[in-house]
């Protein structure tokens, strides 16, 4: 089968890619709004941008239905655009993935996906956006680039501070995949976790 991207409609061209690029890790993105108000929502558009500096990426999608903007975007843009330019990426993981789903969920704009998942909202380090309490590592980041590519807009910031549980890294900075229990998205409903993992040597490693 041979596809032309530019032939078929934008949901065919979604269905194919979120069949295709799995599994995805997920960025749970915690904001807050220049009136206080924190926000909570699951992004698995997330890469890692650069590790010098360290920065993280994730897109966020066109409007919602009712045509307003993600209140991620809304949050996480620049101040001068009326954000905050903040955001916290938590690693989802098995321990809050239903919670997680359900912060995923359209909201009206100042109705609480933290009151909604029953996950808990707590200060960070070094910015005003909250991280998730649930989540065992949480990047408080700064955000440097918002890059639209169509109705999208990749969102891409850099990592002032990096909460991490503690005994799941080890003196040498290797984290515990195990303890960690990282969690991607397949297409629809479906979840991987990070249980069934093998080794490939290769030469000096
Ligand atoms: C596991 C999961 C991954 C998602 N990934 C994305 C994504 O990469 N980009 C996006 O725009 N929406 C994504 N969504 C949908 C948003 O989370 C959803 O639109 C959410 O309501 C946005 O919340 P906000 O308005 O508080 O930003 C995803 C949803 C789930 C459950």
């Amino acid at each position: 089968m041979e596809i032309d991207p530019q032939r078929i409609a934008a949901d065919l061209c979604y269905k194919l890619v979120i069949g295709c690029v799995v599994p995805r890790p997920i960025a749970v993105v915690s904001t807050v709004s220049v009136d206080g108000f924190p926000n909570v929502a699951p992004f698995s558009y997330f890469t890692v941008a650069s590790h010098t500096p360290l920065s993280l990426a994730f897109t966020v999608g066109g409007p919602k239905s009712d045509g307003s903007i993600k209140d991620t975007l809304r949050n996480a843009r620049f101040t001068q655009d009326g954000g905050v330019g903040e955001f916290v990426v938590n690693i989802a993981d098995e321990s809050y993935a239903d919670a997680m789903a359900k912060t995923g969920e359209s909201l009206a704009h100042g109705e609480s996906e933290f009151d909604h998942s029953g996950l808990t909202a707590i200060p960070s380090t070094v910015i005003k956006a909250p991280r998730v309490g649930e989540a065992s590592v949480a990047f408080e980041c700064v955000t440097t680039h918002v890059i639209p590519i169509g109705a999208a807009n990749l969102v891409i910031g850099e990592v002032k501070h990096i909460y991490v549980r503690d005994g799941l890294v080890d003196d040498r900075y290797r984290v515990d995949a195990e303890k960690l229990g990282a969690i991607g998205r397949m297409a629809g409903n479906d979840y991987v976790r990070t249980r069934d993992r093998f080794e490939i040597r290769t030469l000096g490693r």
